[in-house]
């Protein structure tokens, strides 16, 4: 078994904590780790795996042997280092948009697309919402063509990070909000991320644009309503498909059931359907409520759960490292 040289930047954050978990739960080997974050957590200790490990901030040659830099620190942290660890020869895996419509870097959900991470030097990690979402619409792409894609999400707050967990816990113990505009433990809030000179936001145009990308299909024509809700982990995303060769709910239940990643719950005569209870923790896309729409032909819902922080980021990340090895 090959032990690795892993860099994760942005180790103290939610998602950086995560990876740590992850690879310890995959058991993979690692020979060297280093965990770099802010100024503001230089020289803090990380216990991992019984080893005291001390936070680090990104010097020349922070990354020289490294084999893999796992990058969740926000696009601009991503900007100014993704380069310097390429060139030190460390393959990228970033977690944050800034890359992930670049042409040359492929935008990759192993499930999907793996292929396209061999060989690359910068891979990019999609979207939370848009992994969840492309796991169960791939096989629907690839056997009856997906034509049309209608996305409504209910995200949680730890997709924008710690700061937003504590603005939750706070507001349900009512103080007032620090990181979001309105009291989400009050509220639904139709805003992720700011909004673009469309109306749109950037998250929506995130799951439009990435889904295309990942799917490898720009005819398709989707759109997107992003929402945060006060729930602390695990994304939902409803979504309506319209699709090219006719087909069933029973065929496309029986084509999910069979896909690696995803769990499908699906039995409302006993109010069987997916919940963050069923997600939180794992790396599975849970699907349910597939039905067919009452007005237009061929067209289909279903409802997808998943741990965003998980398969949404950190456990995704790390099964491009294990595919690419593979
Ligand atoms: P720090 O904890 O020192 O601020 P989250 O999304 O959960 O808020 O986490 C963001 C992560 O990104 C944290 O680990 C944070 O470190 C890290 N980070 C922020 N800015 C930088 C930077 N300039 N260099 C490296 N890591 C950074």
């Amino acid at each position: 078994m090959k032990s690795y040289n892993i860099a994760i930047v942005g180790a103290t954050g939610l998602v950086g904590q995560t990876f740590l978990k992850v690879l310890d739960e995959y058991q993979i080997s690692i020979n060297e780790l280093r965990l770099f974050a802010s100024e503001r957590s230089l020289g803090k200790n990380i216990l991992f795996q019984n080893k005291k490990y001390i936070v680090d901030t990104i010097k020349p040659g922070s990354f020289n042997n490294i084999d893999y830099a796992l990058f969740s620190a926000g696009a601009s942290t991503s900007l100014k280092y993704a380069s310097q660890a390429v060139s030190e020869g460390a393959i990228v895996i970033d977690n944050s948009s800034c890359f992930r419509m670049d042409k040359d870097v492929p935008l990759v959900v192993p499930e999907v697309n793996l292929y396209q991470a061999k060989k690359a030097s910068l891979i990019a990690n999609p979207n939370c919402s848009t992994i969840q979402s492309v796991l169960p619409l791939h096989p629907l792409h690839e056997k009856f063509q997906v034509l049309q894609v209608q996305y409504n999400t209910y995200q949680a707050v730890s997709g924008a990070g710690s700061n937003a967990i504590t603005d939750l816990k706070n507001t349900r113990n009512g103080k007032d909000e620090s990181h979001f505009p309105y009291n989400i433990s009050e509220t639904c809030i139709p805003q992720i991320d700011v909004f673009l000179e469309d109306g749109y936001t950037k998250e929506e145009h995130k799951m439009i644009d990435e889904t295309r990308k990942i799917l490898n299909d720009d005819s398709i024509e989707i759109t997107a309503t992003c929402v945060r809700v006060p729930i602390e982990n695990s994304h939902a995303v409803s979504i309506r498909v319209k699709l090219k060769k006719e087909t069933t709910v029973e065929e496309i239940k029986e084509l999910l059931q069979n896909q690696k990643g995803i769990k499908v719950i699906d039995d409302i005569a006993n109010n069987l359907y997916p919940v963050t209870m069923h997600s939180n923790g794992n790396d599975f896309v849970y699907v349910g409520r597939l039905r067919e729409d009452l007005f237009s032909d061929n067209t289909f819902l279903l409802y997808t759960v998943s741990d965003n922080i998980r398969k949404g980021a950190a456990s995704n990340a790390i099964q491009i490292m294990l595919g690419v090895e593979s």
